[in-house]
Parts: structure tokens; C-alpha cells; sequence
């Protein structure tokens, strides 16, 4: 499995933990699209369109972007066609992400989520299956609206 990691300076830190935490799996490679240094102010939507483009070009099957909140970026990722990107705060939220909305991104916050939580998150995440069904549906009803 491939996944892309983006945040914005808010979470880089947060983001470089998770770099490695997801180097340490041997079946997941991590494309790292930045940013790459806390220090420098960078737009978080400039980072959303970075993997919302590599989740739409296929080059990554999915991705974990985070700004300090989690909210911009997670707002900004969900303006791209395709990308259900899910802000999530808990074990919770994250498991029913990807069961109930097939989210092909896991967002939150580096000012609001500490690396313990995250982890579970993305474990979580990446474990839990798609139910489909009556959520399909739903998914299908997101598709072109204006
Ligand atoms: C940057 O200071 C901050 O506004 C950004 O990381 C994010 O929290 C926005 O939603």
C-alpha cells in the first residue's frame, strides 16, 4: 500500500512522526509530499491539492494531511472530485471513516493530536473495511453537486 502524507508547517512536527511510524511497516511506502520545516508559513490548501492529486492520479492509494486543526486542510482536500478527506479526532471517528464514508483520507490536527492518538487513528483507519450497501448510496448522492 501506498500513502501520501502532506501537512502544512501547523503539523510538520506531528507529520515527521508519523513518516517514520509509517516507514517502520514494511507493506506501506510513504510518498512524503511536505512540507519541510516548521519554521516557514505555507498554505495548507497548496498541501491538500498536493495529495489530492496523487490519491487522483493513482500514484498513492490514499492519504494523512494535517494543518494545526486539521479543518483547512481537511476543507481544501474535499474541493477536489473523488476525495472524501475525513477530520478525525478518535479511534472512533477514524474506524467509522472508512466504514461508513470509504474516506480515501484521514485528516487532523499536529495543534490538537498527539502522536499516541494518531497512531491509533491511522491503524484504525487503514484496518477497518468499507461496509458499502446503504452507504453507497450515500456516497453515490455526493457525486456532482452543485
Ligand atoms: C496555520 O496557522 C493554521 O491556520 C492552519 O494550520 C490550520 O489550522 C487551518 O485550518
Amino acid at each position: 500500500m501506498k500513502i501520501a502524507i502532506a501537512s502544512d508547517h501547523g503539523a510538520y512536527a506531528l507529520k515527521q512522526q508519523i513518516v517514520n511510524y509509517l516507514s517502520e511497516n514494511k507493506e506501506i511506502e510513504v510518498l512524503d509530499l511536505g512540507t519541510n520545516d516548521e519554521k516557514t508559513s505555507v498554505d495548507y490548501p497548496d498541501f491538500a491539492k498536493k495529495a489530492a492529486l496523487a490519491i487522483q492520479n493513482k500514484i498513492v492509494d490514499c492519504a494523512i494531511i494535517m494543518c494545526g486543526t486539521g479543518i483547512g486542510i481537511s476543507i481544501a482536500a474535499n474541493k477536489f472530485k473523488g476525495i472524501r478527506a475525513a477530520l478525525c479526532h478518535d479511534a472512533y471517528t477514524a474506524q467509522m471513516a472508512k466504514q461508513h464514508n470509504n474516506a480515501n483520507i484521514l485528516a487532523f490536527g499536529g495543534r490538537t493530536t498527539g502522536i499516541e492518538i494518531a497512531k491509533q487513528m491511522i491503524d484504525i483507519w487503514l484496518n477497518t473495511k468499507y461496509e458499502a450497501g446503504r452507504h453507497q448510496l450515500r456516497l453515490d448522492k455526493m457525486i456532482d453537486n452543485v
